[in-house]
């Protein structure tokens, strides 16, 4: 049996083993620095599956030996946004959590996948990467799906057909600088920039924008986790079962759209050894300029991790 190890077994993570346990993907091994908190997620998980056709096993805990040869790895530990908080303002608090946890993985799972969820997105998903030293297509952020969905959710009531008829794209940042894109975003073939007034659309667009916010507000503690475990679970599927789905995920560039050393949201195919490829899409002038300005926000962002990261090791 293939093994995810979820680590972070708060909403994200506990509801992402959920829904990967249920779903019978694989074998899930759920770990918190809280592993009483695991522990009970995981057993509460495990008995509900009786009910479903998955033969799957869920363990829980703080021991890393539970993650032992797992295939993909998802970290979600970390502090969610408090309402008002950036996620820029996440960013050491965070990077202390993930540089740990990246450590742990690659002792017990040296050949995995692995898809960084927690916050600030593209700049957590850099950090694991560089502490790995991995090649590049193992290491991930999921964040171009769940933007893509929010999208696909206000398109499709805007337009009353099935959420799942809307085929979004996201690109940028999962933050301020996010490229909600309509022109490539599609209801069977035709782009939403032809279905929905231009007005209306930049106000779904802003909307998307701040998908995040709008449910950190509404729920006054914690953040999103319905909808991003469901896209974490989607990813994990895709990469297990080697489906060759094209997702918008944070990736690290090598001069595809024009940009060399940053991570950023794009389109990628996915596959069992993480992202195959870059899709690079045709971009117009102004999209392209807008992609490049988030890339220089992250940038900066990327070496203030690269100056927290020596001093953590002083
Ligand atoms: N090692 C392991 N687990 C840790 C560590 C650590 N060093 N530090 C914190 N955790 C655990 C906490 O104990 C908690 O159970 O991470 C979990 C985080 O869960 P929540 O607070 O419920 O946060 P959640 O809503 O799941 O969001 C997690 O995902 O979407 C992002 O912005 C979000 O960065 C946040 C992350």
């Amino acid at each position: 049996m293939l093994k995810v190890a979820v680590v972070g077994a708060g909403q994200v993570g506990s509801t992402t083993a959920m829904r990967l346990a249920e779903q019978g993907v694989a074998d899930v091994a759920l770990l918190d620095i809280d592993g009483k908190l695991a522990r009970g997620k995981a057993l509460d998980i495990s008995q509900a599956l009786h009910l479903t056709d998955s033969r799957a096993k869920i363990s829980g805990g703080s021991d890393y030996g539970l993650a032992a040869g797992s295939d993909v790895a998802v970290i979600t530990a970390g502090f969610p946004r408090r309402p008002g908080m950036s996620r820029s303002d996440l960013l050491e608090k965070n990077a202390a959590v993930v540089k740990e946890v990246v450590l742990a993985l690659q002792r017990e799972a040296p050949d995995c996948v692995l898809i960084v969820v927690t916050n600030p997105l593209d700049e957590m998903s850099y950090l694991a990467w560089r502490i790995t030293g991995w090649e590049r297509h193992r290491v991930m952020g999921m964040a171009g799906l769940l933007d893509g969905s929010r999208l696909a959710h206000f398109a499709a009531g805007e337009l009353g057909v099935a959420p799942g008829r809307v085929m979004p794209m996201v690109l940028g940042s999962h933050g301020d600088t996010m490229l909600p894109l309509s022109r490539l975003s599609h209801v069977d073939g035709v782009p939403l920039s032809e279905l929905i007034a231009m007005e209306r659309l930049r106000e779904l667009e802003d909307r998307t924008r701040d998908g995040g916010a709008e449910i950190v507000a509404l729920l006054e503690q914690g953040s999103a986790y319905y909808a991003p475990s469901a896209c974490i679970a989607r990813m994990v599927r895709a990469i297990l079962d080697d489906e060759g789905y094209q997702v918008a995920a944070s990736v690290y560039l090598q001069d595809e759209y024009g940009l060399r050393d940053v991570f950023l949201g794009v389109p990628v195919i996915l596959g069992r050894e993480g992202w195959r490829e870059v899709v690079e899409l045709e971009l117009l002038p102004e999209e392209r300029e807008g992609l490049a300005a988030c890339a220089r926000v992250i940038k900066e962002r990327m070496d203030e991790l690269d100056g927290w990261l020596e001093g953590s090791h002083s």
